[in-house]
């Protein structure tokens, strides 16, 4: 016992060392990705270009998802269109360039989407096509987790939703099973009671069956584990969210405009 200890504090002083003596370096959060072997000659990190770069798309994919959250699919095929054109990213690895084609092909989908679901669908692909370069690249965003909203108001639970859809939309992109797991979990612990919607009672019985939608698609979202399989979980789940939202007129604010 004794012998434990003077281990653990001799660890503890050690550690407490460390810290004094490290220079700081940002916390990297634990990612799932599945282990690759190193690439022989590509450095692990491209250049700073393409981190610029990738902010951008960020931004427009972001766009993307929060115009469809909110049903206004004007604003979600401006953001698509922005990918769509994607031509080429300076100091992109030639190894990475016959990724960014499927990329422009899955947010030109856009195009042809009639319903929500479908522009969901198209949403959640352009997403998978930008974690299949990741991959291939063994590097790309790494996201922290952020605490999940507590409460128990309408507000907190609209909250608790868009804190899930974030996670599994980072998920997709990573990608990652960690965060992905994260949102699906997030879902399946709220319960949001449609009696207490500040809604017409004519709409309470659809907006009961569509929020009995998100909880189940929650479910369905941790048995996915593939990223097609994922992808479609994703679609019909935002397009569930901009169902209700334009049935109640409600929803969360836009992004700023994509782009400044
Ligand atoms: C053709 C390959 C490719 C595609 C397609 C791609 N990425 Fe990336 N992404 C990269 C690479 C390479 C990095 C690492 C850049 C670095 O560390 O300098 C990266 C990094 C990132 C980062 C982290 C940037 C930072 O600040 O560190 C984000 C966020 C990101 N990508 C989002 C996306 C999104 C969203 C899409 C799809 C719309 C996408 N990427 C599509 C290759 C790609
Ligand atoms: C049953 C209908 C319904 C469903 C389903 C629904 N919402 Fe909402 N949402 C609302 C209503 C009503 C409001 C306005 C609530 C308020 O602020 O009082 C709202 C507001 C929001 C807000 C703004 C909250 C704030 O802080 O002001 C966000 C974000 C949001 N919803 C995200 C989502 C996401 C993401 C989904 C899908 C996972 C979703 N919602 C599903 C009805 C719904």
């Amino acid at each position: 016992m004794e012998f434990l200890r003077s281990i653990l504090s001799a660890a503890l002083l050690l550690s407490l060392a460390a810290c004094d003596d490290e220079p700081v370096v940002e916390p990297v959060p634990i990612t799932q990705r599945a282990p690759t072997p190193a690439p022989a000659a590509e450095p692990a990190a491209a250049p700073e270009p393409v981190r610029t770069h990738m902010r951008e798309h960020f931004r427009f994919a972001r766009a993307a998802r929060t115009g469809l959250i909110r049903g206004d699919i004007e604003a979600t095929k401006a953001a698509m269109q922005e990918l769509a054109r994607l031509q080429t990213i300076d100091g992109l690895p030639a190894n990475l360039e016959p990724m960014l084609p499927p990329l422009r092909a899955a947010a030109a989908g856009i195009e042809s989407a009639h319903t929500l679901r479908e522009a969901g669908v198209a949403v959640a692909k352009t997403l998978v096509a930008c974690s299949a370069c990741h991959q291939r690249a063994d590097t790309g965003p790494n996201f922290a987790i952020p605490p999940l909203p507590e409460g128990d108001t309408v507000q907190i639970h609209m909250q608790r939703h868009r804190w899930a859809a974030d996670r599994l939309w980072e998920g997709l992109v990573q990608p990652s099973d960690e965060v992905w797991n994260s949102g699906a979990d997030a879902l399946s612990d709220s319960r949001l009671d449609p009696a207490d919607l500040d809604i017409p009672d004519e709409l309470r019985g659809t907006a009961a069956a569509l929020v009995q939608h998100v909880y189940d698609l929650g479910e369905q979202a941790k048995s996915a584990t593939t990223p097609d399989a994922r992808a479609d979980v994703f679609g019909h789940f935002i397009a569930t969210c901009a169902t209700c939202h334009r049935l109640v007129h409600g929803g969360p604010d836009p992004d700023s405009p994509p782009g400044e």
